[in-house]
């Protein structure tokens, strides 16, 4: 028997722009989803969950204000988020776990990124954007379960700062340390929230242990 000890999320001593979810619930989760035998509709409502669990502790260095309110016994004070907030999909697999973070936002705004991995290259191959005219007044969330070679990633965050957004933060499910650290190398200053630091990738540059293709689970299309 073990127990999950550190504070949620966690720093590493080894990526500097790594925070990672070691509770024991997220990793349960984890775990059935890394399962080859999970159904599509169980992989699905396990990333939201895990998503939503995840955005409590990513959410947790975001502005506020105080409001008044009037409470049936007296006038107090309260706070609400300062600034807008917009989560940014990869698709596809992002939209996996768009729905969890709305669970705990949901006044936030969806902008989506389009792109996929061309296969013998794994270089990211754009085919859409779409974000609110202001989306660089507030935060942003960069949302993808896989984080790999971290092409698609930094690709999208590129479009996002070209946008002029500096306000960006970075959920995946499951990263490789090449992923890691091409963001790193990129984009230093874009914190990235994991609920796992894989192994490695494998020669066709799938996460090990990972957990498969997410875009296919999550949708059934394999
Ligand atoms: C997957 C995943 C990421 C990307 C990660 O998408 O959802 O977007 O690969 O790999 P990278 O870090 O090496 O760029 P995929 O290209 O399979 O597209 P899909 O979501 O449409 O299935
Ligand atoms: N994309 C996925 O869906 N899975 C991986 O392991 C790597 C990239």
């Amino acid at each position: 028997m073990g127990r999950y000890t550190s504070r949620m999320p966690s720093s590493h001593d080894d990526y500097p722009s790594l925070r990672f979810y070691d509770h024991p619930l997220i990793q349960q989760k984890l775990t059935t989803v890394r399962d080859r035998n999970t159904s599509h509709a169980d992989f699905r409502r396990l990333l939201n969950e895990i998503a939503a669990l995840m955005t409590f502790g990513a959410s947790r260095h975001l502005a506020v204000e105080t409001v008044k309110v009037e409470s049936p016994m007296e006038p107090t004070t309260g706070v609400r988020l300062a600034q807008p907030v917009t989560l940014v999909p990869i698709l596809r697999a992002g939209l996996g776990m768009t729905e969890g973070i709305l669970d705990l936002i949901p006044e936030a705004r969806v902008a989506h990124v389009g792109v996929y991995r061309d296969e013998e290259s794994l270089h990211p191959v754009s085919y859409y954007s779409k974000f609110p005219d202001d989306i660089a007044d507030g935060h942003v969330f960069v949302v993808d379960p896989m984080l790999a070679t971290g092409g698609s990633a930094s690709f999208a965050i590129s479009e996002l700062k070209d946008q002029g957004c500096r306000d960006i933060t970075m959920i995946c499910l499951v990263a490789a340390p090449a992923g890691v650290e091409r963001l790193y190398r990129d984009h230093p200053e874009v914190a990235v929230h994991t609920a796992s630091l894989d192994r490695e990738l494998s020669g066709v540059g799938y996460i090990l242990p990972g957990l498969g293709d997410a875009g296919d689970r999550i949708f059934g299309t394999q």
